[in-house]
């Protein structure tokens, strides 16, 4: 896997509920306002046909989606992602923000679904032409917090109750623990402004931003 050599390209992650769109968005203003040009993506979703691929994905109607077809279906939404959003983005020098990524398939379809890793960043690299993140924010908080939080009715996803987002929060912490220089460990317990302010500090200090 490698970076991109234009763009920078910055990734959030974590459990559902975590706080991880508040900022995503907040980088996304924070970035344009500084004068560059930043895009913000999410997923599974983000072109049209991803997020034809997000509702089959999400809907509570489609309870029959197989494990295997759900790993197939998140990476061909990041797949296309990748290819029309992505790639040309970073090719013309841009900043992009993903609202989830990779990460979130090992961790979901890996520690929530139970297929294994190993083949899962296989998956990954093939879907994303080996293409890495310059820099991954997991936003930590437990599941408990994160059902406190909640506002919205549950998704097909969500469906899998705390017990799944348990297993997907452990695998979050070892991909964490084994790529500290591109995943960030983010207290979701903060507030919304202190992790904001961490996150520029971050990213000011790696120089992520020119
Ligand atoms: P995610 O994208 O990870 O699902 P959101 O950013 O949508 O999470 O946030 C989930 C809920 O938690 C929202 O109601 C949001 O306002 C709230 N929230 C976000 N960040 C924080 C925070 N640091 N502290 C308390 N509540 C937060
Ligand atoms: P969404 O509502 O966009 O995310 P969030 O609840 O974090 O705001 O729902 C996306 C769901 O898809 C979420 O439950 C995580 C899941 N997901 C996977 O299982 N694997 C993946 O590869 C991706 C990108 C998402």
């Amino acid at each position: 896997m490698s970076i991109s050599p234009k763009g920078s390209f910055i990734t959030f992650e974590g459990i559902d509920g975590c706080g991880k769109s508040t900022q995503a968005k907040l980088l996304l203003d924070y970035l344009n306002d500084k004068g560059t040009s930043t895009i913000l993506v999410r997923e599974p979703g983000g072109t049209r046909i991803s997020e034809e691929i997000r509702q089959v994905l999400l809907s509570t109607d489609r309870r029959e989606l197989t494990h295997r077809t759900e790993a197939l279906l998140m990476t061909a939404s990041r797949a296309q992602l990748t290819d029309e959003i992505i790639i040309p983005n970073l090719e013309a020098g841009k900043i992009v923000i993903a609202d989830r990524y990779i990460d979130s398939t090992v961790a979901y379809q890996g520690g929530g679904r139970g297929i294994d890793i190993a083949w899962l960043h296989e998956l990954n690299q093939f879907t994303t032409d080996k293409l890495l993140p310059n820099i991954t924010f997991f936003v930590d908080i437990l599941p408990e917090e994160a059902a406190r939080r909640k506002q919205t009715e549950s998704d097909r996803i969500e469906e899998g109750g705390m017990d799944l987002q348990s297993r997907v929060r452990e695998v979050y912490m070892s991909l964490a623990e084994k790529a500290p220089n591109r995943i960030v460990v983010m207290n979701g317990y903060e507030s919304t402004e202190a992790i904001h302010q961490k996150i520029i500090e971050e990213i000011n200090r790696r120089n992520i931003v020119a």
